[in-house]
Parts: C-alpha cells; structure tokens; sequence
C-alpha cells in the first residue's frame, strides 16, 4: 500500500509524488519559448494560469511567433516585458541568455514548431529562444503543434527521437482538428495539461519559502 504524508493544506498525498500544491507556484520560475505556429494563442491561457498561481513566468518569442500574436498580449498576461531579441537585452550587466536560464526552474516550449526542434536536435542558435536552449540548465518541455504531414515527415520525426534521446520532454501533440481544416496528429495539447506537466517537471519542494 503506498504511504502517505500530509502537505501544506493538512491533506495527505502519496509518499514520493510531487508535494507541490498546483495552486500556488509562488517562488517559481518558468520560461515559456513561444513559437510561430497558430497555436499561439493557445498559449496565452498557459502564461495566464501559470501567473495566477504565483509562478514568475518570462516569455520568450520567436519572430515568427510575433506576426500570430503581440508580445502585448504576453506582456499583459506575465506582468513582464517579452523578450524577442539577443540584441536587446532586459539585463544589463548579464548575458541574458545565461541569467535566464540560471533562473529558470522549468523551460517550456510552446508551440514547438518544426524549426525549433530541428534547431535543438542540432544545437543551433541563431536567436534569443534557441540560444536560450543551448545554454538551459533546468528540465525543457517541448509542446509541438504543427500540420499532421509535418509532424509525420521523417525529418521532423528524427528530430524528435533525437531531443527525446537528449533527455527534453515532450507533450503531444494531439491528435484532433487542426488549423488547416483538416483532422489529424500535430494538436497542441489542451493548455492545462501544459500546465499540469509543467507542475510535474517543477524541482520537488517549494519555493516559496526559500526565496
Ligand atoms: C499561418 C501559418 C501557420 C503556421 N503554423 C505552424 C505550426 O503550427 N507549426 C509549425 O511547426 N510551423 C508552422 N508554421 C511555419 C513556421 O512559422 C515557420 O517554420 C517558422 O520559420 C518558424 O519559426 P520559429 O520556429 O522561429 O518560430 C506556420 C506558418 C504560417 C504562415
């Protein structure tokens, strides 16, 4: 029979499962790597429920991820500004691409689009995101979404084995409708399983208090 502890609420939990209440990431720091699929949308409601539940959250977004969405948007949801630019840094006397990442407790990437899974696969970095990811220090969750012929391209698939073999996680994608008008396997994952597998990647104890 599996033991059991109580957490900080007074209710019990498994013995070894993740104490973290999902409810309060105070103290915690997440990176999300935006990139340029349709689905960016569906990413604002992953910052917005990250934020409402303590986490300090930095986006990170492509440029192609910026002609879907403003980084506006992703301003207002993470009460931060948006980094877009190696060029423009937000830290002045850091580099920021390893202050970031010295920072950051979780790395999540969504949408992953093909392009930055070939990059990671092969350790480019010929922007502030993929950069970001060559010098990352904390567990990385890839989302992808992408057209189902995409994602069933023997390239991309490749790639995918590749990052997985590096140790990356990945969620989805899903299979459902997808934004071409067709059904099929490249979904983005509903934004609160996003959520619940950045829980689940979070370092075993709570911030809150150590911060
Ligand atoms: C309307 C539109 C939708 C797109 N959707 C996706 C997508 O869902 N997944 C994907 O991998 N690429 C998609 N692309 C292609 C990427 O935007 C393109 O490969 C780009 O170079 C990705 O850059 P990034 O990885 O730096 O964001 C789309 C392009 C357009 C014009």
């Amino acid at each position: 029979m599996t033991a059991h502890k109580p957490d900080s609420t007074g209710d019990t939990v498994p013995e070894g499962a993740n104490p973290i209440t999902p409810q309060d990431l105070s103290g915690f720091e997440i990176v999300v790597g935006i990139c340029g699929g349709i689905a960016v949308y569906k990413v604002c409601s992953v910052v917005s429920d990250l934020v409402q539940r303590g986490a300090g959250v930095t986006c990170v977004m492509t440029k192609s991820a910026t002609k879907f969405v403003g980084p506006l948007t992703f301003e207002a949801l993470s009460g931060r500004k948006v980094l877009t630019s190696l060029w423009k840094p937000q830290y002045a006397y850091d580099s920021q691409h390893i202050k970031l990442t010295d920072a950051a407790d979780v790395f999540v990437v969504a949408p992953a689009t093909a392009n930055i899974i070939a990059k990671t696969a092969n350790g480019l970095a010929d922007d502030l995101l993929s950069t970001l990811l060559t010098s990352v220090n904390c567990p990385v969750l890839f989302a992808p979404a992408m057209n189902d012929r995409m994602w069933a391209n023997p390239a991309v698939a490749a790639n995918v084995a590749r990052v997985k073999k590096f140790g990356y996680h990945l969620i989805g994608p899903g299979e459902g409708w997808l934004a071409c008008r067709t059904v099929g396997k490249g979904r983005l994952e509903e934004p609160t399983s996003i959520v619940d597998a950045i829980v689940e990647l979070l370092p075993n104890h709570s911030k809150s208090s150590a911060r």
